[in-house]
């Protein structure tokens, strides 16, 4: 099983003490910021836009996971400014075209996911293995941070390592995304997910000063 990756949620952070936080990042090694991209449509939440990111990329060369929650991303790939070394995340139930959006993602030369809410059954992602390098097992209905785990998406990960066994794509990586609590990524990391997606249940706690040493506690235990 590949190496474990902590991905920073960015919608979890102040503004106020923005630069700070990312000299953290950058000294605890932080693995990617994840960009949750939100149009009030697809979710019910506005967030994280084109200009973000921009202002962003300005400020940190940590590469960029970014959590497209927008109705029919496949439109939208141009604005985003993708890099080769970003992970991009597109939902399963935003688009008729899924493959299509895969297809369009391609030239970008970045690491293609897709990402299934709650609800979705695992057996969607049968006829598009081939165009992904992941998929993004929402735990929580995304939208918004601080929410609690669907207790059911603990089974589907246990169910998307065997899926992944059985179809020969163990190399297929796994990022959990919702209420990833050291106590739930050490159970996930046990189903396979190596990309953990840490917001206010693991490393945006309290006082910006201890986030150092909560992702040191939270590394250890998805180790
Ligand atoms: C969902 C978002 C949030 C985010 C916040 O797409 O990406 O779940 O991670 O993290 P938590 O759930 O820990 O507040
Ligand atoms: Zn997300």
């Amino acid at each position: 099983m590949c190496e474990s990756k902590i991905s920073a949620s960015m919608m979890c952070a102040d503004l106020v003490t923005l630069k700070e936080t990312i000299e953290i990042f950058e000294k605890k090694k932080v693995d990617y910021l994840h960009i949750d991209v939100m149009d009030g449509e697809f979710v019910p939440n506005f967030g994280l836009g084109v200009d973000y990111i921009r202002g962003l990329r300005a400020l940190t060369k940590i590469p960029l996971d970014i959590h497209l929650m927008i109705r029919n991303p496949e439109y939208k790939l141009q604005w985003i400014g993708i890099k080769e070394s970003d992970i991009v995340s597109v939902h399963y139930e935003s688009t008729y075209q899924v493959q299509r959006v895969l297809d369009w993602l391609a030239p970008f030369g970045c690491k293609r996911f897709l990402a299934i809410n709650p609800a979705t059954p695992l057996y969607v992602l049968e006829e598009v293995l081939d165009y992904i390098d992941g998929i993004n097992l929402l735990m929580v209905n995304p939208g918004f941070a601080g929410q609690k785990i669907v207790k059911s998406t603990l089974h589907k990960a246990e169910k998307l390592q065997e899926f992944l066994k059985t179809n020969g794509r163990e190399d297929v990586l796994v990022e959990v995304d919702g209420n990833i609590t050291p106590e739930n990524g050490a159970k996930l990391r046990k189903l396979g997910a190596s990309i953990f997606v840490a917001g206010t249940s693991s490393i945006f706690k309290g006082h910006v000063s201890t986030y150092g040493n909560s992702i040191d506690e939270f590394r250890t235990m998805i180790r």
